[in-house]
């Protein structure tokens, strides 16, 4: 019989493939050497033994782990074994969810055998999922049937699990295979909007391990729109949460309209997760909030860690009452110590508390500026869900740091780079990164014309005069600064724009000078100049700079 000759040939060659497999990938050729055998069974449960011990096998390589049955789309039982996987990481994005994977009795998959498939399970209204099949030999014809469609149903066949079996990461196989007959919308990893997933957060090892480590002390992040704040808070949740002595607890002062609806918010969130009611409108004022929530948290064991997001907001209804709240929470936290204490994070108004002498968030919240990821997490962010994630590969290391020199060190930034070229590199169908491919992102105007709104909307009118002022400079000094205002007839107050040229240094848009006696800035984003200056006109933006600055500095001049 044909189709016997077939698997027992496939045993031949996958003695082979055993000897020259790597350490990880002989779990799956041990696997996979069962499946073929079971294959020639007439028992269909030796086959489906087979299948799910196969389907574990590259399970436990590649980082999914339950194998327990579906509640199935009904399709024909030629399809020896039916499981759904869940990975344990949640990248790309729909391994996220659960993966359903079949293997095929038998060693062909016809290009009908696939349609049948797809057509079994759009029916049954699954067009959103993955599903693998798995084929003991070889199914050409179904394969470039889903390379050309590319629905949610992959194909491996017998040759890409030998490539798996000798493949030092066939982790990495398999994702380039799903990516190769998938659609990037529903993999893609990267995402410029919003606080980051787990898996996709990288760097701020420093800012996590002070915060950690000194559970006595209270925070406050700041730093400009989309660098970073509310993915630090999230990822700070998360790791507080693996402690049970520790009760992080969430929230955002976004919109809040006044101190009563603060001291709501509040209640809720702290009480919500005590009491696991809610308890809404409430209308509490602080002097009862306080006392609710001093009541709460000494009869719980744990230790309370506020994380409030968006804080400028905030700020805005509680600095023209004299800063009620923030006195309240420097009260909670000096009365319950460790036991309940605060992490904020905010920009511009803020900062402006945490500088103040009058203001309690002087001495009370640890200041913490955020910036730019370090260079090696940069790195990271653009190599590890391209080449681990994705499967790609950079065609030389120096093509990895145009990436990262095109994209600078914020992380938005790189995340929206990477975004463009990882669709790019699937459009084009290619698996290789390439300088070419990379320098079209860096040409993309979508991706410039948002460097320069988030870029501009962090400024205040005073640094965008500097930056506007300076763009055609290679480097400047505070002195150079300071000339050029008076010239342009600007407030020159020096320690004021000494506090902003510092600003610019810790929000990552300028490069300090880098020894004691030199006294030279630089634009950190080396780009950042001429991306502005071809998106923008710079004269207007300085024009506007200069109205702002005259109508809130009235007595200017
Ligand atoms: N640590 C990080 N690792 C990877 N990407 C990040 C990280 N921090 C932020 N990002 C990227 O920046 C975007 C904006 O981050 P976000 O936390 O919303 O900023 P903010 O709250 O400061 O406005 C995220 O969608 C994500 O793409
Ligand atoms: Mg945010």
């Amino acid at each position: 019989m044909p189709q016997k000759r077939v698997v027992s040939d496939e045993n031949a060659t996958n003695a082979h493939y055993y000897q020259q497999s790597s350490e990880r990938g002989r779990v799956i050729a041990v696997a996979w050497q069962e499946l073929l055998k079971s294959m020639t069974s007439r028992e269909s449960a030796d086959r489906s033994k087979a299948a799910t011990l196969f389907i574990s096998a590259v399970g436990r390589e590649v980082g999914f782990i339950d194998t327990t049955p579906t509640p199935s789309p009904k399709v024909s039982k030629e399809f020896v074994c039916e499981r759904h996987v869940k990975f344990s990481q949640d990248i790309p994005r729909v391994l996220g969810q659960t993966v359903h994977v079949f293997v095929v009795s038998g060693s062909q998959f016809s290009a009908q055998d696939y349609r049948y498939l797809t057509g079994t399970l759009s029916d049954a209204g699954l067009g959103q999922r993955l599903f693998v099949v798995v084929v003991p030999g070889h199914a050409p014809e179904a394969k470039s049937e889903s390379r050309r469609d590319q629905p949610g149903l992959v194909v491996i066949d017998s040759e890409e699990i030998k490539e798996m079996i000798v493949h030092p990461e066939p982790c990495r196989v398999f994702y380039r295979i799903i990516r190769q007959q998938t659609k990037m919308t529903l993999l893609q990893p990267y995402n410029h909007f919003g606080a980051v997933r787990s898996a996709m957060f990288f760097g701020r090892q420093a800012q996590l391990r002070r915060i950690m480590l000194h559970p006595e002390s209270n925070f406050a992040i700041y730093g400009g729109r989309r660098i970073g704040k509310s993915s630090l808070l999230t990822k700070l949740h998360s790791e507080l949460c693996k402690d049970t002595q520790n009760r992080p607890v969430y929230f955002t002062a976004q919109g809040v309209k006044d101190v009563l609806d603060f001291s709501n918010r509040l209640l809720t969130n702290v009480l919500q997760l005590h009491l696991g009611s809610r308890t809404s409108a409430l209308a509490f004022d602080l002097e009862r909030t306080r006392s609710e929530i001093q009541r709460h948290i000494l009869v719980d064991r744990r230790r309370v860690t506020l994380l409030i997001d968006e804080v400028d907001d905030l700020v805005a209804v509680d600095q023209p009452k004299a800063e009620p709240i923030m006195n309240m929470l420097r009260s909670l936290n000096e009365e319950l110590h460790d036991r309940f204490r605060i992490v904020m994070a905010g920009y511009r108004r803020l900062h402006e508390r945490l500088i103040s002498y009058y203001s309690p968030a002087m001495n009370f919240l640890t200041p913490m500026p955020l910036g730019g990821l370090d260079s090696e997490s940069a790195r990271r962010l653009i190599e590890v869900p391209t080449h681990e994630y994705l499967g790609y590969d950079f065609s030389e290391p120096k093509v990895v740091q145009m990436a990262l020199d095109y994209s600078s060190r914020s992380p938005w930034q790189i995340q929206h780079f990477c975004e463009i070229l990882v669709q790019l590199l699937a459009q084009e169908h290619k698996d290789t990164i390439e300088e070419d491919t990379v320098r079209q992102v860096y040409n993309d105007f979508a991706f410039r014309s948002e460097i320069v709104e988030t870029t501009l909307a962090n400024l205040s009118p005073v640094q965008m005069a500097i930056v506007c002022l300076f763009l055609d400079s290679e480097r400047f000094t505070r002195e150079e600064v300071y000339e050029s205002f008076k010239e342009h007839r600007l407030p020159t107050d020096l320690p004021f724009l000494s506090r902003q040229l510092d600003q610019l240094v810790k929000f990552g848009v300028f490069t300090p000078p880098a020894k004691k006696n030199d006294n030279t800035f630089t634009f950190a984003y080396s780009y950042l100049p001429r991306i502005i200056g071809e998106v923008e006109s710079p004269s207007y933006l300085l024009a506007e700079a200069k109205n702002q600055i005259k109508r809130r500095y009235r007595r200017w001049r």
